[in-house]
C-alpha cells in the first residue's frame, strides 16, 4: 500500500477540530475527513431504521445492517447512501444518540477500514477522537485540541443558533458533558491525547493563530 502524509487532529468536541481541519486541507491540498461525520451518517442510518428509543441503540439489529450503510465524503460533504446528509447529522437529536453508536466495537471496526482506506489514494487531515491513538498510530504529524467547557459550549451554541434559534444554552452544555464522558470512558478507542501529540490548549488562541501556529508545524515535519 502506497502510503500517503498523514495529519491527525483529535480532540473533544467544540475544540474547533474541524474548522482547523478544513483549512489546513485547503491550504495544502490534501482531503479533510471529518470521522465524526461518519459516526452521526451510521447514527441518521439507525435512526432511519428506528433502531434508536429511549436513550438505547438496537445494537444487535444495527450491527446486522452495517454492510447496508455506504458513507463518503463528495466534496467534504458527508454521503449517507448516496445522499448528501450534511445537514442532517447536525440534528440535536443525532448529537445526543451518536456516542452510544459510537461506542459499539462492530460500529468502530467498520468505520476505521474506511478511514485507513481514504489514505490509499490520498493525502489527508482527519479530525476525530481516535486518530492519532487508533486509527493512525503512525500519522506524520498529530495534534488533539483541547478547551474550557465554557468557551466549547459558548461556541456549539453559536453553530447551533445559526441553525436552530430554539436551542438552549443548558442542553448544549448537558450534551457536551455526556458525550465528553461517553466519548473518555468506553471501552474500545477513548478519547486520549495520543502518544507523540502536540496538545494545544485552544483557550489561548484565536482561530487564525492557532492555524498558523499548526501550519509551521507541518511545514517543519514536511520538510524533514
Ligand atoms: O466530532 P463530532 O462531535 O461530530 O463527533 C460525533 C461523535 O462521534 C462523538 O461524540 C464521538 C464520536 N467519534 C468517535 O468516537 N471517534 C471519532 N474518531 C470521531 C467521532
Amino acid at each position: 500500500m502506497d502510503r500517503k502524509f498523514i495529519i491527525s487532529i483529535d480532540g473533544a468536541s467544540s475544540t474547533g477540530k474541524s474548522t482547523l481541519a478544513r483549512k489546513i486541507s485547503n491550504l495544502l491540498k490534501f482531503i479533510h475527513i471529518d470521522s465524526g461525520a461518519m459516526y452521526r451518517a451510521v447514527t441518521l442510518f439507525a435512526k432511519n431504521n428506528h433502531l434508536l428509543s429511549n436513550n438505547l441503540v438496537d445494537k444487535n439489529a444495527l450491527i446486522k445492517l452495517l454492510p447496508n450503510i455506504k458513507v463518503d465524503f463528495v466534496k467534504n460533504n458527508i454521503h449517507l447512501n448516496d445522499t448528501d446528509v450534511s445537514k442532517d447529522v447536525r440534528d440535536e437529536n443525532i448529537s445526543n444518540f451518536v456516542s452510544r453508536v459510537a461506542e459499539i466495537p462492530e460500529v468502530r471496526s467498520f468505520l476505521v477500514t474506511k478511514q485507513r482506506n481514504f489514505t490509499i489514494n490520498h493525502n489527508v487531515v482527519m479530525d476525530g477522537r481516535d486518530i492519532g491513538s487508533v486509527v493512525f498510530p503512525n500519522a506524520d504529524i498529530k495534534f488533539f485540541l483541547h478547551a474550557d467547557l465554557n468557551i466549547r459550549v459558548e461556541r456549539r451554541y453559536n453553530e447551533l443558533k445559526s441553525l436552530n434559534s430554539n436551542i438552549c444554552k443548558e442542553e448544549v452544555k448537558l450534551n457536551i458533558i455526556q458525550r465528553d464522558y461517553t466519548d473518555s470512558n468506553r471501552q474500545d478507542s477513548p478519547l486520549i491525547v495520543p502518544e507523540n501529540a502536540i496538545s494545544i490548549d485552544v483557550s489561548e488562541f484565536d482561530i487564525n493563530s492557532l492555524f498558523e501556529f499548526m501550519m509551521k508545524k507541518i511545514h517543519s515535519r514536511l520538510s524533514q
